[in-house]
């Protein structure tokens, strides 16, 4: 890993103290829109769920959902059957009740689980994860489990905070540290998701793409009613964010790879 904090895979008190308090996820919530998490919010996910080009009625996992916004969206315009996993109690609630609020409660599955547990076999015609992987130490095994999971012809996508090749600074060192991140280089996610099996593996370096939502999202912050403290605290934020990305230290990955029509176990 070219930068990782030396901690196991962040657990579950870790995130929903910290990072994905209650208070934080409504906070993110207003910045990215509705039910999102991640950025770009709703449209990035469009965008990504119809890259991952299933038939309506196909299965497909959604791993570390968070508060559920491309599940909701892949049964709601897609007509996918969804599981959507994540860790955090704070989000699995939140999800709960804005599946309720959207009138899907029991269209979508919604269950709490750590992406390193998957212990499903040839299941989904798709695996879709939005910006989970950062908290993953464990990249290798996290990636069998994915490929165990897939249907054979099923396809993997996902998005990511990488990081660049290196040197780093003792500020994006301390940033990685503090939030207990374990990051990648977009090239070090290719090699791993072709080692774990997967064909047609193409890793993307969209930082530019992160950068344009991320100032996006910044005018959004300005525009909320909110306590001016938390205006200042989130404007804080988003400005490192960018400036982490145009520095280069920080990458934005897209990666997509399909596990092969035949597999031997
Ligand atoms: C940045 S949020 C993104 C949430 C959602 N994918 C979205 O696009 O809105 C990262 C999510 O990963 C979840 N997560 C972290 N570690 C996990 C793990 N080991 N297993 C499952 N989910 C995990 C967190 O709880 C959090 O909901």
């Amino acid at each position: 890993m070219a930068l990782a904090h030396n901690n196991a895979s962040t657990g579950k008190a870790f995130l929903d103290s910290g990072q994905y308090s209650h208070e934080s996820i409504l906070k993110y919530e207003q910045v990215y829109g509705r039910t999102f998490v991640s950025p770009g919010g709703r449209g990035c996910a469009i965008e990504l769920i119809e890259k991952l080009d299933l038939k309506p009625g196909s299965r497909v996992l959604d791993v570390g959902c968070g508060i559920g916004g491309s599940a909701f969206l892949m049964k709601q315009k897609f007509n996918l059957e969804v599981d959507a996993i994540d860790l955090s109690d704070n989000m699995l609630d939140l999800a709960e009740m804005r599946l309720a609020e959207a009138g899907l409660t029991g269209q979508v599955s919604l269950a709490n689980k750590n992406c390193l547990e998957i212990a499903t076999k040839d299941a989904y015609d798709g695996i879709y994860s939005r910006d989970v992987f950062l908290h993953i130490k464990e990249k290798k095994q996290l990636f069998a489990r994915l490929f165990h999971a897939l249907k054979p012809s099923g396809k993997l996508l996902f998005t990511d905070y990488c990081c660049a090749e290196g040197p780093f600074s003792e500020d994006f060192k301390q940033y990685i540290s503090q939030r207990n991140y374990h990051l990648c280089s977009v090239s070090e996610y290719q090699a791993l998701i072709e080692e774990a099996g997967f064909k047609g593996v193409e890793a993307a370096d969209v930082t530019k793409q992160f950068i344009d939502f991320s100032e996006a999202e910044l005018k959004t912050i300005q525009t909320l009613d909110i306590d001016q403290n938390v205006r200042e605290e989130l404007t804080k934020d988003w400005q490192r964010k960018i400036d982490r990305a145009r520095s280069g230290a920080q990458r934005w990955g897209r990666v997509v790879g399909r596990k092969p029509a035949e597999t031997i176990d």
